[in-house]
């Protein structure tokens, strides 16, 4: 039984050394030293083994069986060294490889705009209120004082889609809509913020396609001066305090009296440059105190309360304060246009 112990060792020990993979050294475990592996199977004779021979033999069987594990072992951590070393050299990181930078995309202008305008209303007590593109005839004309026919209807050429239904051709429809929500509650304080459309040629002051902003205040006793310190605290507030306005009397069917609002050249602070045509004012928005006719669409007794109301054009208030000169670099979405006011 020893010399069969003695010969397992040699022909173990031979395999091992041969081992080129884990795969197979796995095997060999198990040849060898598993629950019916050879070790075992040659164990099974100790029965009949004498008192005095078992734990000799038992002790050549320990030895034998250290002497493979010691092997197997070695083996073992020998394998797991290539391959953590394989692994080590599949996997490497260059760390002083310059890292790709994300490309971050910034906010539009037109969007920047419109919301520092936003928060300068909502500052003053206003809310934002919302209305459709698609718009019907009545709340983009009819309810604002344009009747059919009105010859002032000419001056905002618009896209039909029937009869009664057009895209808007103004923001000022969200007044009446605004006024109809507040169900006859007062003060009533809006801005009204939107796309709007007119079939015009597009060019470098014109678009089909353009945004406004327009206000309403509706309450007892609104004046014109208030509309005039509304107005001034609202530029000054965009464009600096050294900005003052002139309000030069105008036309607009919703509005009696109306008004064109100029500020002070934000080019030449007044003095008289090209693009004020040496004037040394620039005209900015439209206003008025709200018509009657049109506080009574709104659901508004004009005996007893009175408003005032202005539209703005966002790009005209974009152009003057980056100093562009053509509306098309809002829509031609040029990055190397965008990525100006990317840290504005
Ligand atoms: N809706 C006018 C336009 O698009 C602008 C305007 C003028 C709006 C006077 C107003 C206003 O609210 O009072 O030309």
């Amino acid at each position: 039984m020893k010399d069969r112990l003695e010969a397992l060792r040699v022909e173990a020990l031979a395999q091992l050394q041969e081992v080129a993979d884990a795969g197979r050294l796995n095997d060999l475990r198990v040849h060898y030293l598993g629950k019916k592996g050879q070790l075992t199977e040659i164990l099974r004779g100790m029965g009949g083994l004498s008192a005095e021979e078992r734990p000799v033999i038992g002790q050549v069987a320990n030895d034998v069986r250290a002497a493979i594990e010691a092997v197997l072992a070695d083996k073992q951590a020998a394998f797991d060294r290539a391959e953590t070393a394989r692994r080590l050299a599949a996997e490497t990181i260059d760390v002083t490889l310059p890292g790709r930078s994300v490309a971050a995309g910034s906010v539009h202008p037109l969007t920047k705009v419109t919301q520092e305008i936003e928060d300068i209303f909502l500052g003053m007590g206003y809310t934002i209120a919302e209305g459709p593109e698609v718009e019907t005839d009545y709340f983009n004309f009819e309810a604002l004082n344009l009747p059919k026919d009105h010859p002032a209807r000419d001056m905002q050429d618009s896209f039909y889609i029937t009869d009664e239904i057009l895209l808007r051709t103004h923001t000022s429809p969200v007044q009446i809509r605004a006024m109809k929500n507040a169900d006859g509650a007062t003060p009533l304080k809006v801005i009204c913020p939107g796309r709007v459309y007119r079939r015009d040629d597009d060019d470098a002051t014109h678009s089909f396609m353009f945004h406004q902003i327009e206000g309403l205040v509706v309450g007892p006793d609104i004046r014109m001066s208030d509309l005039k310190g509304t107005l001034l605290q609202f530029v000054q507030a965009m464009y600096g305090p050294q900005v003052q306005i002139r309000l030069r009397p105008s036309f607009f069917p919703f509005t009696e009296p109306s008004a064109e609002v100029d500020v002070t050249c934000t080019q030449c602070g007044g003095q008289g440059c090209r693009m004020c045509k040496h004037s040394g004012w620039i005209e900015i928005l439209g206003c008025g105190m709200v018509h009657p006719k049109v506080l009574e669409h709104g659901g508004f007794d004009p005996e007893k309360v009175s408003g005032f109301a202005f539209g703005m054009g966002v790009e005209r208030i974009a152009l003057l304060k980056y100093d562009i000169d053509d509306i098309r670099h809002f829509y031609n979405n040029d990055l190397r246009f965008l990525g100006q006011f990317a840290r504005m």
